[in-house]
């Protein structure tokens, strides 16, 4: 985008803007394809990384799968045209609503993570005479490489079973008739940018899914979770996905069954931009603050994680000044961190750089802040895929 097209679509849609690429999110789409070809890895996209009906779509004419952690996902799928038997269901507390729906709608694969939650899927499938398959989850242990909220594989996290406590599982879900004990799955962080992670969890579920096999069950697929990082900071590299190819070639060599892996971050989040207006200049011996209309309501990432995104600004034929930019809600974790940029002005226009993933799907409208329109550029052609909201829209169900 040039600063002429970028002006245009601030004076069009009003800031804060989402602005998604479509070339951008068929390139990353191109580099797993291209990862997990050797493996015959299958992609169901992590929609909560960004669930807008426009992008949900143009993955199904990919041929791309979805994983879904809610009925509220679910549903919004098979709104984007997504049929049941396309969605893998995740999630470690799904109601036995939330399953009943899906499966209504010929949702087959569920993942679970304790028993009582397998108890759920026998039930729902008892009820409406089908088999279910489902997917354990087990941790796969591996220490943190990521910030610690991401890191959930490891053994005091909610998600998944210990490597111990899978042969009383086993043993459990032999008496079931339903819900079939199909599949491994393990996803053991989020924005990770090394290899050697993904091989020893590979491993690990590899060993695993065929110990599970042995002991007589139908074992299907392999799900390998999500993860894939992007480099968000000046500092980040990229994950090198030569040496992830080999590796998962090497580790699944000879593999029977379905191999699955649930990115959402590397799909999306490089194809966004954050489009947001200076709307005050703070300077003072208390510090240099610049003010944006967007925040954490837009991107809670650094509040969330202490995450770092680019922030650039359209115009760099100025004197460069240390800013701390903030956003304008009243908190004080409400800041993007310090950024030398050019002298500002209010009004002026930046960017929020990478932020197509977890950026509007962890929006709220804290503060009463309508959430921002966003746009999409595919194939060419600009469309705005959510508009703005309306204050009343926000009072909506008050009475
Ligand atoms: C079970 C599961 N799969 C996939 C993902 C997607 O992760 P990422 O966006 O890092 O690829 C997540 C993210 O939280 C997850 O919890």
């Amino acid at each position: 985008m040039n600063v002429s097209q970028i002006n245009e679509l601030a004076r069009r849609y009003g800031t804060p803007l989402f602005v998604y690429e479509g070339r951008k999110i068929k390139e990353h789409l191109g580099i797993l394809q291209k990862t997990f070809k050797p493996v015959k890895g299958e992609i169901f996209y992590a929609m909560k990384a960004n669930p807008r009906l426009a992008i949900l779509r143009s993955f199904r004419k990919a041929g791309v799968g979805i994983e879904a952690v809610s009925w509220g996902e679910v549903r919004t799928a098979l709104g984007a045209g997504y049929k049941g038997r396309d969605i893998l269901f995740n999630g470690n507390g799904k109601t036995e609503s939330e399953v009943d729906s899906a499966v209504q709608q010929g949702v087959e694969w569920f993942n679970f993570d304790a028993l009582d939650q397998l108890d759920i899927l026998e039930w729902v499938a008892k009820k409406h005479k089908r088999k279910l398959y489902a997917l354990l989850r087990a941790k796969p242990e591996i220490k943190s490489v990521t910030h610690p909220h991401l890191a959930v594989g490891e053994r005091g996290s909610k998600f998944g079973f210990l490597r111990g406590e899978i042969p009383e599982i086993l043993r459990y879900a032999k008496k079931l008739k339903y819900a079939l004990l199909s599949g491994l799955h393990t996803h053991f962080g989020s924005q990770i940018l090394n290899v050697a992670p993904f091989l020893q969890a590979a491993r690990f579920s590899r060993d695993l899914f065929e110990e599970i096999r042995q002991e007589g069950f139908p074992m299907e697929m392999l799900d390998l979770g999500g993860g894939f990082g992007i480099p968000y900071a000046e500092k980040d590299t990229s994950l090198d996905f030569k040496a992830l190819t080999e590796g998962y070639r090497e580790v699944l060599a000879g593999f029977r069954g379905r191999v699955v892996f649930e990115p959402g971050r590397f799909l999306v989040g490089s194809a966004g931009v954050l489009l947001t207006r200076v709307v005050s200049v703070k300077r003072g011996p208390g510090g240099d603050f610049l003010v944006l209309d967007a925040g954490m309501t837009e991107n809670i990432r650094p509040a969330l994680y202490g995450a770092r995104h680019r922030i650039v600004s359209i115009d760099d034929a100025r004197l460069m000044i240390d800013y701390t930019v903030v956003g304008p809600v009243c908190e004080n974790s409400d800041c993007f961190g310090n950024f030398k940029l050019p002298e500002m002005r209010r009004g002026d226009l930046v960017l929020i750089l990478d932020s197509g993933a977890y950026g509007s799907s962890m929006g709220s409208i804290y503060n009463s802040r309508p959430r921002p329109a966003e746009v999409l550029v595919l194939d060419g052609k600009l469309s705005l895929i959510r508009k703005r909201d309306s204050l009343p829209s926000l009072w909506m169900g008050e009475t």
